[in-house]
């Protein structure tokens, strides 16, 4: 039995709900060796009442425009991908906090480079899932790797393939003892995290790397920026230097994984005195709201599944 079939009993494959145990690809499936699909990672939150997805719509949006750099070809609408994310929550019963990834890849047939006329598949499973890093705060090292620039890869898609950049430089970080790394871009401005934006807090001013800064657009980056400038603070859309982070009063990391994940150390140099910073913790509690329906103005980023 697969260790994923213990979490959840229904996949979403190809438009019918499939047992765990069949959600399997063959091992000539183009993706496995090209890293030939782009995917979502999406949190849906139980807050006692209903199972709530943030985002949803706007997650499956960046799927398709993944799918498009990428040339695979989706025959799927936004609106039917939303549809059968929740049902594929529903048949699961879930009534807990969960992740959803969502991943269209190219399928069986060929072993050429040329995807053109390879099959798409698209697939959407839900899961049971707790935090990914530590809410009270990371250690974080600025790793040798250099985020993949934009004339490179069409780095805008959330693309499966561009993820060995990530992998490599977690790696790099965990062995040398820290809990995440840190990319910079291609110029040797900070981009961004393995798997998350960053943000800096400097003089009460929030400053995050603008999107030329090879980063990926992320979901939570924009939600923040917009909580931030709701709550009145000044955001920064602008290139960061490595040693504006050093010197940062606050820095934290956003993503639908590690939601804000203040940062406590760069380097082995703790950020401002060490511990999350004042602001870091007044955005955690406000997205914490957020996405638990408890803020009424932004129920719009809310899709309800029961
Ligand atoms: C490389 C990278 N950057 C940033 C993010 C944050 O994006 P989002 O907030 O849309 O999850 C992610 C996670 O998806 C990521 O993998």
């Amino acid at each position: 039995m697969s260790v994923w079939c213990k979490k959840f009993r229904f996949a979403w494959i190809d438009g019918s709900l499939v047992e765990c145990e069949k959600a399997q690809v063959h091992v000539l499936t183009h993706a496995l060796h090209y890293g030939t699909g782009v995917f979502e990672g999406i949190r849906g939150y139980w807050n006692g009442e209903n199972l709530y997805v943030f985002r949803l719509r706007e997650h499956m949006e960046r799927m398709l425009v993944s799918a498009k750099m990428v040339g695979l070809k989706l025959d799927y609408k936004v609106e039917q991908l939303v549809d059968a994310t929740v049902e594929v929550i529903k048949a699961n019963g879930f009534k807990e906090n969960i992740y959803i990834r969502p991943i269209a890849f190219a399928g069986e047939g060929t072993i050429s480079l040329d995807i053109s006329g390879v099959p798409v598949r698209v697939a959407i499973t839900a899961f049971p899932f707790g935090h990914y890093l530590k809410p009270e705060g990371v250690r974080v090292k600025i790793v040798s790797w250099r985020r993949i620039p934009s004339f490179s890869l069409p780095i805008s898609a959330k693309a499966t393939g561009i993820y060995l950049n990530s992998v490599v430089s977690l790696a790099e970080a965990k062995k040398e003892g820290y809990d995440e790394a840190v990319l910079l871009d291609w110029r040797g401005y900070i981009s961004e995290g393995s798997g998350e934006n960053i943000f800096i807090v400097r003089k009460g001013v929030i400053a995050t790397p603008p999107v030329t800064a090879s980063i990926l657009e992320g979901i939570t980056r924009d939600s923040v920026i917009k909580i931030a400038r709701d709550l009145g603070y000044t955001v920064e859309e602008r290139d960061i230097t490595r040693d504006e982070l050093h010197s940062a009063n606050e820095a934290f990391m956003t993503g639908t994984a590690a939601e804000i994940t203040p940062i406590v150390e760069v380097d082995g140099k703790p950020v401002g005195d060490g511990k999350p910073g004042p602001i870091t913790i007044k955005l955690q509690k406000e997205y914490g709201d957020i996405v638990m329906a408890k803020n009424k103005k932004y129920m719009e980023w809310l899709t309800p599944v029961y």
